[in-house]
Order: C-alpha cells, then sequence, then structure tokens
C-alpha cells in the first residue's frame, strides 16, 4: 500500500526561495541532496532528472498550463473562455498524438536547415549597426529582434510585420507571470488581434501554396487525416509565441555565460564546428525554461507514493541539468565536454518535447558562431539585469556587452 504523497513529511520550502536567477542551481542542488521530492505551497518540485523524465514521459500526468487561471484566480470570462480552446500545450492523449504525428514532418532537421542561411542573414544585419562601436545592449539589439523576422520567414508573414508580433507575443506571455491577474485585458486583446491576423494569414496562403512551414501544415496529411482550420490557427500561433520569446532569452542567457569564459568564447570563434556543443552546454547550464508543471489526471503511484488525481508536481529543469548522478561536473560549463549523450531537459522531454527543437538549435548554433567571430575579446560593460523570478521564460533583461570590434565587418 502507497503512503499519501500529503501525509509524507517532505522537506518544505517556500517557493520564493527556489528563484530563477544564476544561482538557482546551487539553492536547487541543496534541496536535490535533502530529497527527490520538495513541498511548496503550489505542489511538489522534482529535483532529480530521473524522476522529471519519469514524469514527463507518463501519460497520465497531464500538462499544467491549464491551471493557471485557477492558480492566478482569474475570473475574467472572456479570458476564461478564450483558455478552453485546444491548444497543443493543453492536449493530451490520442488527441495530442494524432497533431503531434500530422505537424512532425514540417518540424525535421531538414526543415530547420532551409532557414539557416537567412538566419546568418538576420544575425549579420543586427550586428553591423554596432559592430565597429565595440559596444552593444545584445538583448535590446540582437535578442529581442533575432527570432522575429525567422518565425515570419517560418511561416511566409510579411517580414514589416515582426514588431507586431513581437508586441502580441509578449502581451500573451504574461500569462506566465505572477501579475497575471493585472493583464488579463491585455492578454485577451492580443490573443483576439493575433486570430484575426493568422485566419487572414492561413485564408492567403491556401490560394498561393509554398515551400514553407505554413505550406507544410496546409499540406500535412496522413492516411486521409488532416489539420483543420482552428488546429492551424492554434498551431501558428504556438508557433509565433513558443518560438519568439524562448530563442530570444535562451541566447541572452548563452552570451551571459560567455562573458564569464572568455577562452571558451575564443576557442567558439576558432572552431565553429563546437557550435552544436555549445548550444547543448548552454541550453543545459542556464536555461530560460527553468521548469514545468505537470498535474496527476488519475490516482498515481510512483516510488512507492501514492500521488491523487489533481496533485500538481513541477519538474525542475533547473534540478535535473545539474544532476551529479548524471552529469560529472554539472556546475562546470564546458563547450568541448562530451557529456556521454545525456540530455539536458530544457527543450522538455517526453510527449510535450519542444515541437521547434530543431529549429531552436539552429537559430542558436548560427547566432553563436556568428557572435563569436564578430564579437572578440566579449566582456561585460555593465551589469547584468536579470529578469524577475516567475513561471515564465527568464533571462537577462539587460546585457550590456564590450568586444574588440572586426576589421572588416561581417
Ligand atoms: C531555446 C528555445 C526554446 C526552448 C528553451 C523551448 C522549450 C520548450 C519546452 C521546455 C517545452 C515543453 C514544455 C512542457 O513540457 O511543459 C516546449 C514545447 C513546445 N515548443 Fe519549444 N522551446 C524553444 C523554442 C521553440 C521554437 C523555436 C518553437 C517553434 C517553432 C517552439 C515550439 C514549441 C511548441 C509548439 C511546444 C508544445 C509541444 C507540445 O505540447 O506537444 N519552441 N518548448
Amino acid at each position: 500500500m502507497s503512503t499519501l504523497v500529503h501525509d509524507l513529511d517532505w522537506p518544505q520550502i517556500d517557493v520564493d526561495r527556489i528563484g530563477a536567477g544564476p544561482d538557482t542551481r546551487d539553492v536547487v542542488a541543496d534541496l536535490a541532496a535533502k530529497g527527490w521530492l520538495i513541498k511548496t505551497p503550489f505542489g511538489y518540485l522534482l529535483t532529480r532528472h530521473e524522476d522529471c523524465v519519469a514524469v514527463l514521459k507518463d501519460k497520465r500526468w497531464y500538462q499544467a498550463s491549464r491551471l493557471l487561471a485557477e492558480m492566478n484566480q482569474i475570473t475574467d470570462e472572456r479570458y476564461l473562455k478564450r483558455q478552453q480552446r485546444p491548444s497543443i500545450l493543453s492536449m493530451e492523449g490520442d488527441e495530442h498524438q494524432r497533431l503531434r504525428r500530422l505537424v512532425a514532418g514540417a518540424f525535421t532537421p531538414r526543415a530547420a536547415d532551409r532557414l539557416r542561411p537567412f538566419m546568418r542573414e538576420v544575425i549579420n544585419g543586427l550586428i553591423d549597426p554596432f559592430a565597429a562601436t565595440g559596444r552593444c545592449d545584445f538583448v535590446t539589439d540582437v535578442c529581442e529582434p533575432y527570432p522575429i523576422p525567422i518565425i515570419c520567414e517560418l511561416l511566409g508573414a510579411p517580414n514589416e510585420d515582426w514588431e507586431q508580433f513581437s508586441r502580441w507575443a509578449t502581451a500573451i506571455f504574461q500569462i506566465f507571470n505572477d501579475d497575471l491577474a493585472d493583464h488579463v485585458d491585455e492578454v485577451v486583446d492580443a490573443g483576439e488581434a493575433l486570430d484575426a491576423y493568422v485566419l487572414d494569414l492561413i485564408d492567403n496562403r491556401r490560394d498561393d501554396p509554398r515551400d514553407d512551414l505554413l505550406g507544410d501544415l496546409i499540406a500535412a496529411e496522413e492516411a486521409g487525416d488532416r489539420l483543420s482550420n482552428d488546429e492551424l490557427i492554434m498551431l501558428v500561433e504556438a508557433v509565433i509565441l513558443a518560438g519568439t520569446d524562448t530563442t530570444r532569452n535562451q541566447l541572452a542567457c548563452a552570451l551571459a555565460v560567455f562573458t564569464d569564459h572568455p577562452d571558451q568564447w575564443a576557442e567558439l570563434a576558432e572552431r565553429p564546428e563546437l557550435a552544436a556543443r555549445a548550444t547543448e552546454e548552454s541550453l543545459r547550464y542556464l536555461g530560460a525554461i527553468r521548469g514545468t508543471g505537470r498535474f496527476a489526471a488519475e490516482d498515481i503511484e510512483y516510488r512507492g507514493v501514492l500521488f491523487p488525481a489533481g496533485t500538481l508536481v513541477f519538474p525542475s529543469f533547473v534540478g535535473a541539468n545539474h544532476d551529479a548522478d548524471l552529469f560529472d561536473d554539472p556546475a562546470r560549463f564546458d563547450i568541448t565536454a562530451d557529456r556521454g549523450g545525456v540530455g539536458h531537459l530544457t527543450l522538455g522531454f517526453g510527449l510535450h518535447y519542444c515541437l521547434g527543437a530543431n529549429l531552436a538549435r539552429a537559430e542558436l548554433q548560427e547566432a553563436l558562431i556568428i557572435c563569436a567571430r564578430r564579437m572578440p575579446n566579449l566582456r561585460l560593460d555593465g551589469e547584468i539585469v536579470w529578469k524577475p523570478d516567475g513561471f515564465g521564460i527568464w533571462g537577462p533583461a539587460s546585457l550590456p556587452l564590450a568586444f574588440d570590434p572586426v576589421e572588416g565587418g561581417a
């Protein structure tokens, strides 16, 4: 007979103490040493790789973003109505698997590779204006704009729309902030504007088929099954939302880490073939997504403990990515390390594993290669300002950098 999770004497923390900052790994490592499960005011934090993976691949644990309104005590009807619409992240079981199967072909490494030349063009274009000065705020000058033209290109949306996309994405992502209740109207207005925009985009493209992601999605078909119009809208919105703030914060996190490791930055410039490992190590060492949430869709027994239906757990990616049982010397950042094929969890794992992982990797790799080459002797030019804690996507709000200008530019 398993013991009810709520009756056991787990180590406890006030959630504020987990934080999001670069030192979170020390806090979570201390917690992991105390136990594999830590009680928080919201639910239970999973501190170790093995348990995070077990939960993320178990279809009885549902993605918890659908509970955000409840957790934030939102009663606004417009918000609640929108929240009931299915999204890929909130879908589960056969419905979710069907969708993943239908869209898999559109998100392969080859599909991401199509965009690499464009990624290089975008990143070079962003560096050009400040290259000769040897100074920039990397967040404002590079990270904020970088993913948007790529998503526009991916979807065949006009490039001049990127600032609008960016504003909608920023507004909608407030769903992950602790102060969501204060921004409900903005979130809903941005969501409605995005719906109208995406519907228009799809309608136009049905008459004008092209060889890009939106074309692939419209054509996606398996055994006579196709995506409906609502599913297409939902997926395009997921790409716009999940594919922008994530990449930009992750790139800023990576550069922030490299300012502490100038030798590795120089090595990356010398050996661009290290970009894939540098990307994985940056994702592991300082991920823009610090963890996720799941709730038990039914009573679940795990490790001799009974988690009754509704129990919330939070797989900590920070904990998993610094699990000393799996990663040799996890507190060391090393872009040359062979981590033996053990994966970090910053792109998720299992059923909801990041659909855009190949695209995200390509974007980060291309940006790192070009930045390392064009921004040698990288150093901080002021304090890094980190975004506040929360459940959401995290990284530097400001990253003032200096470097030695390179003769001859790109
Ligand atoms: C460095 C950048 C990125 C990071 C760190 C990241 C991280 C993640 C994580 C952790 C999840 C799983 C969440 C969970 O299990 O609760 C996820 C899911 C997802 N990501 Fe990403 N992501 C990134 C970039 C992208 C890009 C570029 C796209 C789109 C092209 C994208 C689209 C998605 C979608 C659609 C899902 C939902 C998948 C599902 O529910 O089946 N992501 N991402």
